[in-house]
């Protein structure tokens, strides 16, 4: 009997990076050696993840962020492990996270980089074994390596990202990411310790039949966004919302869909931040043939007034954010 093996296990995560490094605008290996970082990070927060229910890691911290939300202790373990990670790798002089009130200044004399993003996102079903992510920004600084970081620099235009991504820790754990070149996906194979690219030159379907949106709170929508709900009812789409938004994101990203988030009574802003939750998918999404608006106007052309403004934020299928807005 002829011994089958598996098709070969392709691409590492390395290996695609030091291939694409001359793709970069600045391509000093500054920004390669960043993605290794985050990538590191994200294989710890899996190695977390897994075994959140042995390690009485799951719960609430005893704290609240700087938007009032009770912390989780992932929440908290998945900042310390990402500013670690990126603190010694020496590329980013700064980072802004959901969980931190201010800036965090590095102070890494020679790092070029900001970094925006919340660590783990989907905190509500950490408990529950529902998949979760980390979502990042990549920006240059604007002001002068070695000196102090600006708000000119951590309140930069989605516009102005060099590179973005996520990781979603799922059914398995991928790493999405974009230069400003398309986007790939890598699936982690915990048993060889590699990320590997799975999800080559990723583009979401111009139409989609998913919508995914909190319809709990219909009655306190804008009419516009109930007539746009009812018309998915109408044409018999079908509703997912898994209450991550790096987890609703990617479904729609590979299947075709929308992802709203609008501004409601409540809320007018809507819930989800501008610089480390929606400018990154916005330009994964665009990368990918997609859109990302806040109902008018597109993501990445916002300018950020402050670092955990909320925005109104409707993404995926082309055809489907367009149909959307009207
Ligand atoms: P986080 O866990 O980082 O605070 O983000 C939670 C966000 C987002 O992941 C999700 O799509 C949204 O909150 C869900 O909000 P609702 O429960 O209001 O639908
Ligand atoms: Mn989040
Ligand atoms: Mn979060």
């Amino acid at each position: 009997m002829q011994t089958k093996l598996a098709t070969s296990v392709g691409i590492t995560l390395d290996r695609f990076i030091k291939k694409k490094q001359n793709d970069f605008a600045f391509a000093s290996g500054e920004l390669s050696q960043l993605l290794r970082d985050i990538a590191l990070a994200g294989k710890i927060i899996h190695r977390e993840v897994n075994r959140a229910g042995l390690l009485n890691i799951g719960g609430a911290y005893g704290t609240e962020n700087i938007q009032g939300e009770e912390q989780q202790k992932l929440d908290v373990i998945a900042n310390i492990r990402f500013i670690r990670a990126l603190k010694n790798g020496g590329e980013v002089c700064a980072i802004v996270s959901e969980e931190d009130d201010e800036i965090l200044d590095l102070n890494n004399k020679d790092g070029r980089y900001i970094v925006s993003m919340d660590p783990l996102d989907g905190s509500s079903n950490i408990d529950v074994n529902v998949s979760i992510g980390t979502i990042f920004s990549i920006f240059r600084r604007v002001s002068p390596v070695g000196s102090k970081v600006t708000d000119e620099d951590v309140l930069q235009k989605g516009s102005e990202q060099v590179a973005a991504g996520y990781l979603l820790y799922g059914s398995s754990t991928m790493l999405v990411y974009t230069t400003g070149r398309g986007v790939n996906g890598f699936t982690y194979d915990p048993s060889l310790g590699e990320f590997f690219l799975s999800h080559a030159d990723m583009r979401i379907p111009e139409d989609g039949k998913i919508y995914s949106i909190n319809e709990g709170s219909y009655r306190s929508l804008q009419p516009k966004v109930q007539q746009y709900i009812e018309s998915c009812k109408d044409k018999k789409y079908t509703a997912r919302y898994i209450g991550s938004l790096v987890a609703d994101f990617h479904r729609n990203l590979l299947k075709g869909g929308i992802y709203i988030y609008p501004s409601t009574e409540k809320a007018p802003d809507g819930k989800l931040r501008l610089n480390y939750e929606c400018n990154a998918l916005a330009m994964i999404c665009e990368q990918a043939g997609g859109l990302a608006t806040d109902g008018e106007k597109r993501i990445l052309d916002i300018q950020p007034k402050s670092l955990h403004q909320r925005v109104p934020f409707y993404t995926g299928s082309k055809k489907m954010v367009e149909e959307s807005m009207k």
